[in-house]
């Protein structure tokens, strides 16, 4: 006979690693609430207030703004599959491995996939889109606004021009951006925008808060096939969103809380207070990891509040000081990804996970770690209290 399972405990870790961040307390809170069905006359009025809320944080207007069940790579894929029929011509920027990920997706739906490379590190140049725009018939123009595997915070505003100057519709991944960095929908000419939940929103994964405009839902309206994916059909999903109600798959109820409770949290501290949190901590702990003398990875012309690529110093091994951080500090950070696997660190200050005490606890972990690696360095924390007094 068995003797059981004992309660499941995980690990208290501090979050500080390209997502999930760590979940707000109220949220965690609200994900144990009793559930009421997703019909329930209660449940479509938190509906109701989470559609209200999202737009806010996305800063727009449209009607259909809601979170698509599944992670972050869920609201990529229904972003492409409701707008992107066979045959039809996307241009994509790539610049990191989220990029290389819309590639796929668009090939999936049989789009010509039009890409626009950039180096990682670095912005992508809005001179190659003009000339891949004027030479090609483009439905949609993706870009990657927060660039988690390199840290770089593109620019929207001059592609999403020439996007309306051409007639293409204009798709951005907010992902890691939404909630902790400016993300201007309707001021920007955004047409399609997906985020998830994980990362500035302070909430678990599982969500992938979604907007489309007009000229989406027309995009969509108008297509000669089917959407590809039965549930991730926006044609249908609106209808239970926005719509009648009707019924189309059963709504991740607990899911729903937490990111109301996430959005009403944000709604309370407000944007501008959230953004300049979040640039105040990334600003302090950029200043402490120079002071230990490491280089930043990002263009400083584009670097990104909620996410600090760092090379790895010649000689010290990445799985080494990650195993040590998490082992002796409950202290996640990410690794590189791609072409710099190995060679860079990724350390996420998102949502709840954007404090003082993590960007000091990150420093002083970094620097007991590294100097026991033989890497000598001091002056992290000092480095950041200083740029804390600055502000
Ligand atoms: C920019 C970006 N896009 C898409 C995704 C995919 O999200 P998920 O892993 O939640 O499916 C991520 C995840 O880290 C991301 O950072």
């Amino acid at each position: 006979m068995s003797e059981g399972y004992n309660e499941l405990k995980p690990a208290v870790r501090t979050l500080l690693g390209p997502g999930p961040s760590n979940v707000h307390p109220r949220v965690l809170q609200a994900m144990s609430t009793p559930l009421v069905g997703h019909l329930d006359p209660e449940f479509l009025k938190i509906m109701d207030e989470t559609m209200g809320l999202l737009r806010s944080v996305f800063q727009t207007r449209n009607r259909l703004t809601i979170p698509a069940s599944g992670t972050g790579s869920a609201g990529m894929e229904a972003a492409f599959c409701n707008i992107v029929e066979e045959g039809d011509t996307v241009l994509i920027g790539v610049n990191g491995l989220f990029g290389e990920r819309m590639c796929d997706v668009a090939e999936r739906c049989r789009a010509r996939v039009v890409r626009i490379d950039g180096e990682w590190g670095k912005a992508l140049d809005p001179d190659p889109f003009a000339r891949a725009l004027r030479g090609n018939k483009v439905k949609v123009t993706a870009v990657v606004h927060a660039e988690t595997s390199t840290g770089v915070l593109q620019p929207l505003v001059e592609i999403s021009k020439l996007t309306k100057a051409y007639g293409s519709l204009f798709l951005v991944d907010a992902v890691t951006s939404l909630g902790g960095v400016e993300v201007e929908t309707d001021e920007w000419g955004i047409d399609v925008c997906y985020s998830g939940t994980q990362k500035c929103l302070s909430c678990p994964p599982g969500l992938a808060p979604i907007t489309f405009h007009e000229r989406a839902m027309e995009a969509l309206q108008h297509r000669a096939s089917k959407v590809q994916s039965w549930y991730l059909d926006f044609s249908m999903i609106e209808r239970y969103w926005a719509g009648d109600r009707f019924y189309h798959h059963t709504a991740p109820i607990s899911m729903i809380y937490a990111l109301c409770e996430s959005l009403r949290l944000i709604d309370k501290e407000g944007l501008e207070a959230r953004f300049a949190r979040h640039r105040k901590n990334s600003d302090a702990l950029k200043a402490g990891l120079e002071a230990l003398g490491l280089k930043l990875f990002a263009d400083p012309a584009h670097r990104l509040p909620s996410l600090t690529s760092v090379w790895i110093p010649e000689g010290i091994e990445d799985a080494a000081v990650r195993g040590q951080l998490l082992r002796e500090f409950d202290l996640e950070i990410g690794g590189g990804l791609g072409p710099v696997k190995g060679r860079v660190w990724r350390i996420g200050l998102m949502g709840h996970s954007s404090n003082q005490a993590n960007v000091l606890l990150a420093l002083a972990a970094l620097d007991q770690t590294l100097n026991r690696q033989g890497y000598a360095c001091s002056g992290g924390t000092e480095a950041a209290l200083n740029e804390y007094k600055k502000i």
